[in-house]
C-alpha cells in the first residue's frame, strides 16, 4: 500500500518527502484555505515539483462543464496533477470527459460502495472513501474499504485504485492496508505518531548508554 500526504503545507511535504516514503499528495479546498494568502496554482505546482507522483487538486464547480474546465486548467500546470471531483452524477460525467483528454481523476467524498463502483465504471483513476468521516457517523469506515476492494477484485476491467481518505490515527493506516486499500492518504501528524514508540526511544537510550560505558571501561 502506498502512502500519500494529506496536506497543502509545503514544509510538511518537504519533511515527509525527505523520509523517502511519499508516493503522492492529496489536497482539498479546506487544506488549501489553511495556507493563508498562498496562490492555489503556485501551491499545486510547487507540490508537484517536490513529489513525483499523483498530486490531487480539487475542483469547486458543481456542474460537469465547470469541473472539466477547471480540470483541464489544473492538469496543464504539471504532468503530476490529477483532478479531484465529487462523488455525484456531475462528477461521473466530468471523469469520463476528462479521461478522454487523458486526464486522471480522483473521485472524492465517497461514502458508499455503489458510488465507488460507478466511479470506476466512469474511468476514475482513484476512488477516495472517507474512513474517518464514516466512523464519525457510528458506522465502521474500514468496512467500506473492504466492500469496495471485494467489488473491484471480482471485476477484471476495473483498474481504479482505492485510496483510504480521512485517516485519523496510525491504526487506520494498518487497517486500510489489511482491508485492501492501494493507498492511504495521511495527515502529517498521523505519520509522525506512527513512527513514535516508547520502546524504540528506550532502546536507543539503552544502546547509547551501553556504548558510552564500553568506551570508558
Ligand atoms: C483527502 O483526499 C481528503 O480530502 C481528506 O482525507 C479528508 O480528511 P478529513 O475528513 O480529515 O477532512
Amino acid at each position: 500500500m502506498q502512502i500519500y500526504l494529506d496536506t497543502a503545507n509545503l514544509a510538511e511535504i518537504r519533511e515527509a518527502a525527505s523520509w523517502g516514503i511519499l508516493s503522492g499528495v492529496t489536497t482539498n479546498p479546506t487544506l488549501i484555505a489553511r495556507e493563508k494568502g498562498a496562490d492555489f496554482k503556485a501551491i499545486i505546482t510547487e507540490i508537484a515539483e517536490l513529489v513525483d507522483g499523483p498530486i490531487s487538486a480539487e475542483t469547486i464547480s458543481l456542474d460537469a462543464e465547470g469541473m472539466v474546465r477547471e480540470g483541464l486548467e489544473y492538469a496543464s500546470w504539471h504532468p503530476n496533477v490529477i483532478i479531484k471531483v465529487p462523488s455525484t452524477t456531475e462528477g461521473l460525467r466530468a471523469v469520463s470527459q476528462l479521461a478522454k483528454h487523458g486526464i486522471r481523476c480522483n473521485v472524492t467524498l465517497c461514502f458508499n460502495s455503489v458510488q465507488a463502483l460507478l466511479a470506476a465504471r466512469a474511468g476514475a483513476f482513484i476512488i477516495s472513501p472517507f474512513v474517518g468521516r464514516v466512523d464519525d457517523t457510528g458506522v465502521d469506515g474500514m468496512a467500506l474499504i473492504r466492500e469496495i476492494a471485494g467489488i473491484y477484485r471480482q471485476d477484471r476491467e476495473i483498474t481504479t485504485k482505492i485510496l483510504a481518505a480521512s485517516i485519523r490515527h496510525p491504526r487506520h493506516i494498518v487497517e486500510a492496508a489489511l482491508a485492501g486499500a492501494d493507498i492511504a492518504t495521511c495527515p502529517f501528524k498521523v505519520l509522525q505518531q506512527a513512527m513514535r514508540h516508547p520502546l524504540t526511544d528506550r532502546g536507543i537510550e539503552q544502546f547509547l548508554a551501553d556504548w558510552k560505558s564500553r568506551m570508558s571501561s
